[in-house]
């Protein structure tokens, strides 16, 4: 035998030994999946409410039962992670010499239950029946106590079996994703090298529908305000003072017509610096995406798409910021009538955000617009609100895109490269503080009812999600060579290239 053959018998050899310990490892977690479900089920009914003081007993009955989970699996140097407020969980397998090292998100907090009424079932009380193919019912299933159980039973399933894992792994297990992240830039900051890593990969995300998959590569940033108009210092006698006045409702309501102009476009000067342009490739990805607009339209109820000229509904949900007033109120609103010219009204405003606009800078300009916007005779008064992400948008060409788009190609169609509207504060974070970019690999769907009654996981996503994990850590092992360039890529010649 000459030396190529031997080196391509080996090449060979470790490649079948490592599909080996992929299949070994889904046998393993299908063979075990009753006690997988009972997992979830287990997490699913402590009532880990991050934004609910009196639920903070239930944080820590969430983070140590995770202790003992994670250690079970066969996971090491598991450990609390410790904030001002909700701690953090950490565990590591570091033994894959040579491979990459990957940083696993997730959070084990949930949202509040309210309105109770809405709920089924009651919401820490979750039930699964697989002969139905029945849906987990629970308040966190999918977002994100499901979605953070996937990778650790994919790692269980490889430690039970081949006792090795194809990549060295950290986890970081968050307990305050849904109250906005609060503290974790700091304990990126203060745990950095711990959580050093060549790749992270988010727990925390969803798939398109059970058919369609994607990757998410963008998040919309946020920041939030308050307007309170003030016309005279006490509410007055309207019949012996109104008409003379300036009435507070009306002026701010004034204030409100004037943010945005008639084609839909917010007028707050400074408020678009850095938006970025959209490219043909962004404009592709919104047409590929599998969308039935109109369908959309009616399952919210809603008589039509509404919004910035000159976009579509998904370019609008991508790649625009936005404006919303969220909550306004001022004078008397019980029943019946009261005669009065109020002396105050307030509004509440949050704007979503895109690439590359600065969230302190959009805040100023906002308040900058509000000091100079007072309709006559009003003072108005600005209060920055505690809501602030910055707006993230990685390259869609990344040893974690490539892997996953490889694993997800087996499961269903696609996958489709896409923006999320919302905000997860944790991507921008990892990138700021650890100099990594993150991809997100959930298997949730929009369908779920996240943050709402009767949040559900349906099976079949949940034991797809499983065994994509399992292929994913696989798939990183052959792709990434640890050295991944993380330096801060030049967005437009990474699309162009694309194109
Ligand atoms: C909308 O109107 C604003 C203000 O008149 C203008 O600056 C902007 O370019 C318009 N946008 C579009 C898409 O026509």
């Amino acid at each position: 035998m000459g030396i190529h053959s031997v080196l391509l018998l080996s090449s060979t050899l470790i490649a079948l030994s490592r599909a080996s310990t992929v299949d070994d490892a889904t046998k393993y977690s299908k063979e075990n999946v009753k006690d997988i479900d009972a997992d979830l089920l287990k997490l699913a009914a402590i009532p880990s409410i991050s934004s609910l003081p009196e639920h903070a007993r239930d944080i820590v009955a969430a983070s140590e039962w995770l202790i003992e989970k994670l250690k079970a699996a066969g996971l090491e140097n598991v450990k609390l992670l410790p904030t001002k407020a909700q701690p953090s969980v950490y565990a590591e397998w570091l033994r894959a010499t040579g491979a990459p090292t990957v940083l696993i998100y997730g959070h084990y907090d949930v949202q509040p239950v309210d309105p109770l009424e809405l709920w089924d079932t009651p919401p820490f009380e979750p039930k699964v029946d697989r002969k139905d193919k029945m849906l987990f019912n629970g308040r966190g299933v999918s977002d994100d106590k499901g979605g953070l159980l996937q990778p650790i039973h994919a790692v269980e399933a490889y430690l039970k079996t081949s006792k090795q894992l194809p990549v060295n792994v950290k986890f970081l297990l968050e307990g305050q994703e849904e109250i906005g992240s609060p503290n974790l830039a700091e304990l990126l900051q203060e745990h950095k090298d711990l959580l050093r890593a060549d790749i992270a990969l988010s727990a925390d995300g969803g798939q398109i529908s059970p058919k369609h998959s994607g990757i998410a590569l963008g998040l919309r940033g946020a920041v939030a305000f308050e307007v309170e108009a003030q016309t005279v210092d006490v509410d007055l006698h309207s019949g012996m003072k109104g008409g003379s006045v300036q009435n507070p409702i009306h002026a701010l309501a004034q204030f409100i017509d004037n943010l945005h102009a008639p084609n839909g476009s917010v007028k707050v000067e400074g408020f678009y610096r850095g938006v970025q342009e959209r490219t043909a490739e962004d404009i592709a990805d919104a047409a590929a995406y599998p969308f039935d607009e109109e369908a959309e339209m009616k399952s919210l109820g809603a008589l039509g798409p509404h919004g910035e000229d000159g976009y579509t509904t998904l370019e609008r949900r991508w790649l625009r910021p936005t404006l919303e007033v969220v909550g306004i109120w001022g004078g008397f609103t019980g029943t019946g009538i009261k005669t009065i010219v109020p002396s105050k009204a307030t509004a509440k405003i949050s704007c979503r955000l895109v690439p590359d606009q600065d969230p302190v800078e959009v805040l100023e300009a906002l308040r900058a617009h509000t000091k100079s916007h007072a309709p006559p005779q009003t003072r108005l008064t600005f209060r920055k609100l505690p809501f602030h992400a910055q707006p993230y948008l990685m390259p869609r060409d990344t040893v974690a895109n490539r892997a996953a788009t490889k694993v997800l190609k087996e499961h269903f169609e696609g996958p489709f490269f896409y923006r999320e509207g919302g905000s997860i504060p944790a991507l921008a974070l990892m990138k700021e503080h650890l100099g990594i970019w993150c991809t997100s690999f959930g298997f949730g769907l929009s369908t779920d009812n996240l943050h709402s009654p009767n949040e559900r996981y349906m099976v079949s996503m949940w034991d797809k999600g499983r065994e994509a994990w399992i292929k994913l850590l696989h798939e990183m092992s052959v792709l990434g060579s640890g050295q991944e360039e993380q330096a801060e890529p030049d967005m437009s010649t990474v699309l162009k290239d694309e194109l």
